[in-house]
Parts: structure tokens; sequence; C-alpha cells
């Protein structure tokens, strides 16, 4: 693992040549000190700070009860792990959705306390001018359009968006806005690949999708979901890479084991 600090950082700017070559662009999730240092050495190219961090970390059932004061203090773990990817935050629920004011406090809450290098927030024209503001000041947003897991007591369910003709014209409308307002890159999420594709190819900022198919211009995934830690949450979209539930329950019961049995410490682990 390497902690040398010349690797050169991933900008808003790099992502942008990324689409512009066709070089796919590899997003996860972090929460955490130990797994930022893991993703970012292995090569991740973004890692985002998301809400999720309510469901996967916290326990919860939605996305809605984490706090400002929450994502800052995982951010910080985050960007201490941190040489080479870009770092951007989710703006919790209630963050920005009750002025642009607020939002820009907020925003400007995250940036100066977290040295991450953008936020997100979800919407699309509902939220284009908060975007606008925050860009115009300098501080690079990333939209989120397709399935909003801030707004679930709206939708009712996590099923995929943009189904219907007059919602997946209302998301391509959300994202032509999201773009239009100075946002850097934008998250689809469950819609289908056909529209995810019309997305893509109209937009000059890069899409990163979940559950949107193979023509976004990147992935992203919650990363507890592909290393089967997060075992609760199954949808189609995750591919699982390893089990490691499995192993920590393996792990876990050796060392129960030995500890039972005076087999652990030995005398070459004792002093
Ligand atoms: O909070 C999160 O992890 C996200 C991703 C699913 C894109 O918003």
């Amino acid at each position: 693992m390497s902690t040398e600090k010349t690797i050169k950082k991933v900008t808003t700017k790099a992502l942008e040549v990324m689409k512009k070559r066709g070089e796919k662009i590899a997003a996860l999730t972090a929460y955490d000190f130990i797994t930022a240092r893991i993703l970012d050495a292995a090569g991740i190219d973004l890692l985002l700070v998301g809400d999720s961090l309510a469901n996967v970390f916290q326990g919860n059932e939605t996305t809605l009860p984490v706090t400002m004061d929450e994502m800052i203090y995982h951010t910080k773990a985050v960007t201490k792990g941190v040489n080479r990817a870009m770092v951007v935050v989710d703006m919790p629920f209630m963050s920005y959705q009750l002025s642009i004011k607020e939002g820009f406090r907020n925003a400007g809450r995250i940036m100066k306390e977290t040295s991450a290098g953008a936020v997100k927030l979800e919407g699309g024209k509902r939220v284009a001018e908060t975007i606008k503001e925050l860009t115009d000041a300098g501080i690079p947003v990333m939209g989120h359009v397709g399935l909003t897991p801030q707004s679930i007591n709206q939708f009712g369910s996590y099923r995929e968006r943009g189904k219907s003709k007059e919602e997946a014209k209302e998301i391509f409308e959300d994202a032509l806005a999201v773009e239009k307002a100075g946002a850097f890159a934008l998250v689809l999420e469950k819609i289908p690949a056909v529209l995810a594709n019309k997305i893509t190819k109209a937009l000059r900022i890069p899409t990163i999708g979940i559950g949107a198919g193979i023509n976004c211009d990147g992935q992203i995934l919650v990363t507890p979901d592909l290393l089967g830690l997060y075992v609760e949450f199954q949808p189609r979209f995750v591919r699982k890479y390893a089990s490691l539930a499995d192993e920590m329950d393996k792990s876990i019961h050796n060392y129960i084991n030995d500890v039972k049995k005076k087999n652990f410490p030995s005398k070459a682990e004792s002093y």
C-alpha cells in the first residue's frame, strides 16, 4: 500500500477529460479512514462519503436521520486516508432543502472543515438554483437524479424510476438542469439503461451510474454492499466481489474459540 503524497489528485477537470477520452470512472463510497486508505491506494477515482452511512454505518432504515455534524465527522476521517481520489460529500437531508442560504452555509461548512473536494445534493430543477449559487462561489457540486433516497417518503418505495414516458422526460430535464446550473458530474440512480445512455450522450459532464446500465461514464457502488458486509440489502445492481461478513464471522468464531480454550495468547504473543 503506497502512502506517497506525490500521486496526482483527481480533479473535476480530470473527470471531464476522462469522459472525453472514454475512460470509465470508478467510484465507491467510504465512511472511515482505513477503508478510504485501502480504496485510494487501489486506485479508485472518486470516493463518496454518502449519506448511505445512515444505513450501512448507523443501521437506520433510510438516509434521512444522518446529520451535518456526523457527515463532517466521517469525512474528516476519510480525507485523512486519501492521496489521489476526489472526495465528494453528500449534503444530508434538510441541509439544503430549507433555503439556498442554508444550503450555502452547510456546503461552506463541509468545504472548510473536511478537506473534501466537492459536495453532492439530490434533485434536478428543484435544486438548480442552489447548485448555481454554490458553483458560483467556487464549491464544486455533483448532482443526483433518478431514484433519490432522501425523497423516499414522497416516492413510497425504492423501485426503479423513469419507467414511464412522463417520468423519463422529467429525469432527462432534471439532468439538463443540473448541468446547466454548473454541476461537474451527475449520479444516475436506478433508472433504465436506455434513459441513462440518452442522458450520458446529451451531457458534457460525466454521469456516474448506480443501477443505470453500462453506458454511464462511470459506476459507483456502496462499498459494504460490494464487499458482502451489508447483506440485508441485495438489489440486482450490486455485484458482490467478496463475502467479508462470512470471513469476519469465521475469524471471530476462531478468536472466541482460542480464548475459551486458552490457545490465545501464545508465549510468542506474550511479554
Ligand atoms: O449515499 C450514497 O451512497 C449515494 C450513492 C448510492 C450514489 O448517494
